[in-house]
């Protein structure tokens, strides 16, 4: 990849904008979760090491170009300080010359951050003129922010037209790891695809059976496939209208030679508050509502990963927010884990769900790479191009 921000760069003294995406879960303005936060520390460090000035870029949650109180970057800013042990200042000023001029006398190894920058109007509106006047602020533009990279933003694609921009450490990395999944794979490789709509999924699907030998389908996904199978799924989550998304699925697995796996045994409860039985698909009732993997499918998981190189895991198997439902998603984790471990295999995690499954069974650690991106992971893995990072490698 081209536009790494390496060693011999001259950074000493220089104002680095550097795009960041900490956008992290709140609740009641209190950071749930860090991982964003503590992911992006040694790009930091790098830059502060390289005795720059570092003015920080992000948003948080979707102000649509409006100021929102509720969405201040402030206990970010106050969290990164924490974590980094140095000051990291708020700035709440209007992007323009004046701001300008006020960054121009920080000092160097300063560390501050501007205020939401999607409260701005030009941002998600990818504007020239608002990207103009950002690119200002700084000498040098570092994207260090892979799960915003999907966006054509103006703090990630037009801002790179008027400076000389760079690819963070974290973005690098990220990018490294998606590559051994889709292109640079270590075969056998097997994915465990999850969460509730197939039809969110059917372009990663279609990538991915051309180059996988092993596509394991479980969550509410696989109960429309079961059900578009001719199964009874009684009152389980489902989508409708996607008979042919299936039928297309089916398909390509003769053509590419990928075995689809689905559920042979399922945890079927009457309500989501009391405890499960263990059926097979044949046996569930009108009024059944599956909520997790059955103890045949996690053997059946089990046996497919260990007969593999490289494991991609995105999508938890369950309701697995409720400890009654959580053991097929813990499991999966466990067992992804241990092979991690034992093999050395390569194992990649991710989307939102998946990172707050692991977080909660404590294994963030455990596998060869967690992305904590959404949106751009996905994409990423539907093999589209993705406009921050094409902003930069193009050039
Ligand atoms: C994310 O959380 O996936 C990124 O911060 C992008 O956020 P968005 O979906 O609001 O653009």
């Amino acid at each position: 990849m081209k536009g790494l921000l390496t060693e011999n760069l001259k950074l000493s003294g220089k104002k680095i904008l550097l795009r960041l995406d900490l956008n992290v879960p709140l609740k009641d303005k209190s950071i749930t979760e860090t991982n964003r936060i503590e992911k992006v520390i040694p790009t930091i460090n790098f830059l502060l090491k390289k005795k720059s000035k570092i003015i920080i870029l992000s948003h948080i949650g979707r102000p649509k170009g409006k100021v929102n109180p509720n969405l201040t970057l402030e206990p970010v800013s106050k969290k990164l300080s924490e974590i980094l042990g140095t000051e990291v200042m708020l700035i709440k000023d209007e992007i323009n010359e004046k701001l300008t001029y006020k960054i121009d006398s920080i000092k160097n190894t300063s560390v501050i951050m501007l205020e939401n920058i999607r409260f701005n109007k030009g941002e998600e509106a990818n504007e020239q003129i608002f990207a103009k006047k950002l690119s200002k602020l700084g000498e040098i533009y570092v994207n260090d922010a892979f799960s915003c990279s999907h966006r054509s933003h103006a703090s990630i694609e037009a801002i790179t037209k008027y400076i000389p921009s760079y690819f963070g450490i974290q973005i690098i990395e990220e990018v490294n790891a998606l590559k051994k999944i889709t292109s640079e794979i270590k075969k056998p490789v097997s994915c465990i695809l999850g969460g509730s709509k197939i039809s969110t999924k059917i372009n990663i699907i279609s990538n991915l059976i051309k180059k996988f030998d092993n596509i394991i389908i479980v969550g509410g996904m696989a109960n429309t496939i079961l059900k578009e199978k001719g199964l009874n799924i009684g009152k389980s989550i489902n989508e409708d209208g996607c008979k042919k998304i299936v039928n297309e699925i089916f398909k390509n697995v003769n053509k590419y030679n990928c075995k689809i796996i689905c559920p042979l045994d399922v945890i079927v409860s009457k309500n989501i508050d009391s405890s499960g039985k263990n059926k097979l698909i044949s046996e569930i009732e009108n009024d059944d509502i599956i909520l997790d993997i059955g103890k045949n499918t996690i053997s059946k998981i089990e046996s497919i990963i260990s007969n593999s190189n490289t494991i991609l895991w995105n999508g938890p198997a369950g309701y697995f927010e409720n400890p009654l439902f959580e053991n097929g998603t813990k499991q999966i984790a466990k067992i992804i884990s241990t092979k991690t471990k034992q093999d050395n295999i390569f194992s990649v995690v991710g989307g939102g769900d998946t990172v707050a499954a692991i977080n909660k069974f404590n294994l963030f650690d455990s596998f060869t790479f967690v992305s904590t991106a959404g949106g751009a992971f996905l994409e990423f893995l539907e093999g589209k191009n993705l406009p921050g990072i094409n902003a930069i490698s193009s050039k």
